[in-house]
């Protein structure tokens, strides 16, 4: 049965070719002092640096610049962050890049004015933001998180090799996100197809728990059936517009939060990929990958039923003759095949995982509760072993 529950989604979205000229009404609504935050130079050599500039200029903004924002952001430079949002007295941090840069963007609003370690407030022990919050806005290059649309910050540390997430309430949402899929055609393949991944697991993590008869479950049969045909076309041809935009679209809908509403989420894909991350530093969607066929392997007698729909549903298994097993099977077996065809890493080790680490990422795996089986720190060495 669906679950009661309450649905606000605050982010404005402005979609689709040249969207960014459309943001000038939004600007108007904050201050003068805007900390524009970017990565490690793709905006640069994209131009798109230079356009977010003009129309801030145009709009009488105060520039101040963060920028440096590494894949998978660490606690040092989200201290750096701070002091440059209070420096410049930020009225707006306008996030533009990928999810890390966006994550990192919410972790400094909530951050520059907390007056502790924000690491521990927010990442240790999940408080919620109780002093000021600097609006942040999004301008987004890389498709895959759908940091742009929720409340997702994800910070690691190096030091103590864990990496977390603290999902933030609707107040560190962006207040407004540029969604340009023409932003994401200087995408490297090997990023491109790690959001196409990270998408599949959003859906894959939401999807997979519950027993209930649940529209969501509808929608994101729907959403992975898109992924998984433009996703073909993309590698085929990044500059294919159509395919792109979908893939940008799916990306958004996978996790704004929409389709968790009224239902168990499992999530556990992503704990051990961040564990993984926090020991290799490793492309995040590439981390997913890695895991999830041992993984989805591993909890299929624990949902059988939904293994089912999943091989008949999203990957068009015939039944005929088959036990619900062998159907089972042959939608994990569809979805490796898919995932080998659009260039995804199949194994930790390509990832620099070695033996010794596999003891210590256990141990920074959270366990989740709500999937279709909640994991002992044996079934998760099991499943890495696996994935190696
Ligand atoms: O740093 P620059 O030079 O910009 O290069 C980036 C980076 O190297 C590059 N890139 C981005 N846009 C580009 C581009 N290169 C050429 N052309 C463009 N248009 O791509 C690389 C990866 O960028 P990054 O932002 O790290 O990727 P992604 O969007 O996958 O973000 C990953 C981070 O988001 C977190 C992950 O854990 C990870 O830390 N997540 C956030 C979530 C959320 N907020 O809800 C949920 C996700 O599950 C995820 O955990
Ligand atoms: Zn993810």
């Amino acid at each position: 049965m669906l679950g009661n529950f309450t649905y606000c989604n605050p982010t404005k979205l402005f979609f689709g070719k040249g969207a960014l000229e459309e943001i000038r009404g939004e600007l108007k609504k904050y201050g003068k002092n805007v900390l524009l935050v970017y990565g490690k130079g793709s905006v640069k050599r994209s131009g798109i640096y230079d356009k977010v500039v003009a129309v801030l200029r145009e709009c009488g903004k105060e520039i101040y610049e963060d920028g440096g924002v590494m894949p998978n952001p660490t606690t040092e430079k989200l201290k750096e962050g701070c002091e440059r949002a209070r420096a410049a007295k930020a009225d707006l941090i306008l996030a533009v890049g990928g999810g890390s840069v966006c994550d990192y963007a919410k972790a400094v609003s909530v951050s520059a004015y907390c007056g502790e370690d924000p690491w521990e407030k927010f990442f240790l022990r999940f408080e919620e933001p109780d002093g000021k919050i600097i609006p942040v806005a999004c301008v987004l290059t890389m498709v895959g998180t759908g940091s742009e649309m929720n409340g997702g910050s994800v910070i690691t540390n190096h030091a103590q090799k864990l990496k977390i997430g603290h999902v933030f309430g609707e107040e560190i949402y962006p207040k407004f996100s540029v969604l340009d899929p023409e932003y994401t055609f200087t995408l490297p393949a090997y990023q491109m197809v790690a959001g196409f991944f990270d998408i599949m697991s959003h859906i894959m993590e939401q999807y997979f728990s519950g027993t209930d008869d649940n529209t969501s479950d509808y929608i994101m049969e729907g959403l992975m059936r898109s992924l998984i045909h433009s996703s073909r076309i993309a590698v085929r041809n990044p500059l294919d517009y159509e395919a792109r935009s979908n893939i940008m679209w799916t990306a958004t809908w996978a996790l704004n939060t929409l389709v968790a509403m009224g239902k168990d989420t499992d999530w556990e894909v992503h704990m051990i990929g961040q564990a993984v991350g926090a020991y290799t530093d490793a492309t995040h969607g590439m981390t997913l990958a890695a895991v999830s066929p041992a993984y989805y392997r591993f909890i299929m007698p624990y949902g059988l039923e939904k293994f089912r729909r999943f091989a008949v549903n999203v990957w068009d298994v015939p039944t005929q003759g088959k036990t619900d097993e062998e159907i089972a099977e042959d939608g994990i077996r569809a979805m490796e095949g898919w995932m080998k065809e659009i260039g995804l890493v199949m194994n930790l080790r390509d990832l620099g995982v070695t033996d010794e680490m596999l003891g210590g990422i256990v141990k920074s795996t959270l366990i989740m509760t709500g999937g279709y089986k909640v994991l002992t720190q044996d079934d998760v060495l099991q499943i890495l072993k696996e994935s190696l």
